[in-house]
């Protein structure tokens, strides 16, 4: 077995430190070290956007990367978006227009449609389009996923607005 390496990363906030395998996924560190289960696997071979998280405020599918790759990073996940309370606007749209069915693509939807949103605030639909070309959903729900990710905008639009 491979020697075990000492990694240290903040997820959602909190630090963890940890003695993983250097081959050991990103995405198998959050689901089975941290039970941060959100993240989903749909491919293992980056090609569906289910393990899609933020490091360092990018978006990344969590299955292209080792866990060790993220020693030092900042880690958010779906579970560190937003709280039942008080939900992301990403989350938000996807409640209000239906932009999931089976939800198995969502928690990947939502990190990359945060992703976009905190990159271009304003996108046209073909940017969003762009965006998510990334990310698969199998039961091909893509219309309303778009017209989420235009309610968020606006939502953030209307916040950043009411902050001025
Ligand atoms: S599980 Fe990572 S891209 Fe599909
Ligand atoms: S909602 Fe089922 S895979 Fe997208």
């Amino acid at each position: 077995m491979a020697e075990k390496v000492r990694i240290k990363l903040t997820v959602n906030g909190v630090v963890h430190g940890s003695e993983v395998e250097p081959r050991l996924l990103l995405v198998h560190y959050l689901r089975e070290h941290l039970g941060l289960t959100g993240t989903h696997v749909g491919c293992d071979t980056s090609q569906c956007g289910a393990c899609t998280v933020h490091v360092d405020g990018q978006a990344v599918k969590s299955c292209t990367m080792f866990a060790v790759q993220a020693d030092g990073a900042s880690v958010t996940t779906i579970e560190g978006l937003g709280s039942p309370g008080h939900l992301h606007p990403v989350q938000e749209g996807f409640w209000e227009m239906h932009g999931l069915q089976c939800g198995f693509c969502t928690p990947g939807m939502i990190m990359a449609a945060a992703d976009l949103l905190n990159k271009n605030p304003n996108p046209s639909e073909a940017e969003i389009r762009h965006a998510l070309e990334g990310n698969l959903c199998r039961c091909t729900g893509y219309h309303n996923i778009i017209r989420a990710v235009q309610y968020a905008a606006g939502k953030m639009a209307q916040r950043s607005a009411a902050d001025d």
